[in-house]
């Protein structure tokens, strides 16, 4: 098992999502199920309540003893932890007099268990893992038989939501710890159409440190079965605000936003007058990338070797941007008449046999990218960011934080970090950054962008090119850039 998704929910956590989930009284007969229960943090505070409601509400020692056996069920693979939870849930049951409980407490893997019963509440924080830390056996088992991880690179924890939700009964209530990107991750598309009908409230904690020392930005979902509700309550714990949205409003990436907040009526996109595009992927910058040079007029000099100029242009990145670093790159591509032309290999080594010895080094590396279909091993790996490069450029970096620094670039220089923004109107670079730089795209890249370390958020190429742009108002202020 992936230990690092066995990180357990912390007991003020747990408190407020019984509280959310109205788990405080006549508890007796309705089953309660924790399908990933580690060593019972929430089991522990679900069974306490049971017991002591039970007892305010007359229900004798001899039926609570019963109603445990019959009402709480719990699954954990981890071995250790199962036996753990046992132990937790008896020191509980035996501050209470009752002894000997048979636990309806699985040692089992949660996504293969058909219940023969449906639940009335559901909670949980399932495991987070990521795709790439999935093994193989486990993601071929997922993949076939979870809808919400059919398509992409889904997450561990969205197979555990789908399966809660399978085992809910009609009028059954959910309360999940879930990591927050799910709102907007592309892959969790499937999961967020499933949901939708019965979710009925979101607590977004955005960053705000549930687990001690772990980064993970955390949201509790609520979802009532048969309550058929049009809007979602969404709550912003960090922002303190708490808004009713129409779920008809939820796009394909779930935006959340504050609303008392005027949404401007604007049909008019970035990406109809701008085209904002990822950096060139050369798959191995440290071959292309020149950090250490010096100009020799017609060579490029890095350690022992001679560079080419011809064949050299200035690397930026947002990052050598901020901190005014210059940075070269070798560029084995030509451009004529603006359009951008392939060097045979033969070419190349006749014109620039300084740049092909550099490259030799990295050979083997070179060879070994997972490259574009026909390209040469001193080419790029993937060419499609090449074609709108040579023109004037804007730069911007995917991760957001408080505010959105634009760089201006030349036709010449090569963002190899980043997203790039060129014009495809007759709308100025100028207004692009104007753009770019305002308080309502920054909101809106808060909004969009799937969370990163700390206070940043990390938005792609389509979130810029869908921002609704205000083009009336841009006109009104009398740009003669336009
Ligand atoms: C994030 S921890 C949370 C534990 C507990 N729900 C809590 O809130 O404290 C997730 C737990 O799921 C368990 N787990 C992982 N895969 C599982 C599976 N297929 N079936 C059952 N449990 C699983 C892990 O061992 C871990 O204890």
């Amino acid at each position: 098992m992936n230990k690092k998704c066995q990180v357990f929910t912390p007991r003020e956590v747990v408190e407020a999502m019984l509280d959310k989930i109205g788990y405080t009284k006549g508890l007796y007969g309705k089953k309660v199920l924790e399908n990933s229960c580690g060593v019972g943090n929430i089991l522990c505070v679900v069974v306490e309540r049971y017991i002591k409601t039970c007892l305010v509400e007359g229900y004798s020692n001899i039926s609570i003893k019963k109603g445990l056996e019959l009402d709480i069920y719990g699954v954990e693979i981890d071995e250790i932890h199962f036996n753990k939870c046992i132990e937790n849930l008896n020191h509980i049951a035996e501050k209470y007099g009752l002894y000997n409980i048979d636990w309806k407490i699985l040692n089992i893997d949660s996504l293969n268990k058909k219940w023969e019963v449906k639940f009335d509440y559901l909670i949980g924080n399932p495991p987070y893992i990521k795709y790439s830390e999935i093994n193989s056996s486990i993601r071929k088992f997922v993949k076939e038989n979870f809808k919400t991880c059919s398509i992409g690179k889904f997450d561990y924890c969205y197979a555990f939501i789908e399966s809660a939700l399978e085992n809910l009964n009609d009028t059954g209530k959910m309360i999940y710890l879930i990591p927050n990107s799910i709102f907007k991750n592309v892959f969790g598309k499937n999961l967020r159409a499933m949901m939708l009908d019965d979710l009925t409230e979101i607590i977004d904690y955005k960053n705000l440190k549930l687990f001690p020392g772990i980064s993970t930005s955390s949201a509790l979902i609520l979802i009532e079965k048969g309550r058929k509700t049009e809007k979602i309550i969404y709550q912003d714990v960090k922002r303190n605000f708490t808004s009713e949205l129409p779920k008809e409003k939820l796009g394909e990436k779930w935006i959340f936003r504050d609303g008392n907040r005027e949404e401007k009526a604007s049909t008019n996109k970035f990406g109809d007058f701008f085209n904002a595009s990822i950096s060139i992927a050369t798959l191995l910058n440290e071959a292309y990338v020149v950090k250490e040079f010096e100009d020799n007029g017609e060579y490029i000099a890095t350690k022992s070797y001679n560079i080419e100029k011809e064949v050299i242009k200035r690397a930026v990145s947002p990052k050598s941007m901020s901190y005014g670093k210059t940075e070269m790159i070798i560029f084995p591509y030509y451009y004529r008449l603006g359009e951008l032309k392939r060097y045979t290999l033969g070419e190349f080594e006749e014109k620039f046999p300084q740049a092909v010895k550099y490259l030799k080094q990295f050979e083997n590396k070179l060879q070994k990218r997972k490259s574009s279909e026909n390209t040469e091993w001193f080419e790029y790996g993937r060419t499609q960011a090449l074609k709108n490069l040579n023109q004037s450029k804007l730069l911007l970096s995917t991760v957001v934080t408080s505010k959105i620094k634009v760089y201006e670039l030349n036709e010449e220089s090569i963002p190899y970090s980043g997203i790039f923004v060129t014009p495809k109107s007759s709308l100025s670079l100028n207004i692009a950054k104007r753009i770019l730089t305002s308080e309502d795209f920054l909101n809106y890249a808060k909004g969009i962008g799937i969370q990163a370390n700390g206070e940043s958020v990390r938005i792609t190429v389509n979130d810029i090119n869908n921002f609704h742009i205000d083009l009336e108002g841009l006109i009104r202020n009398g740009e003669n850039e336009i």
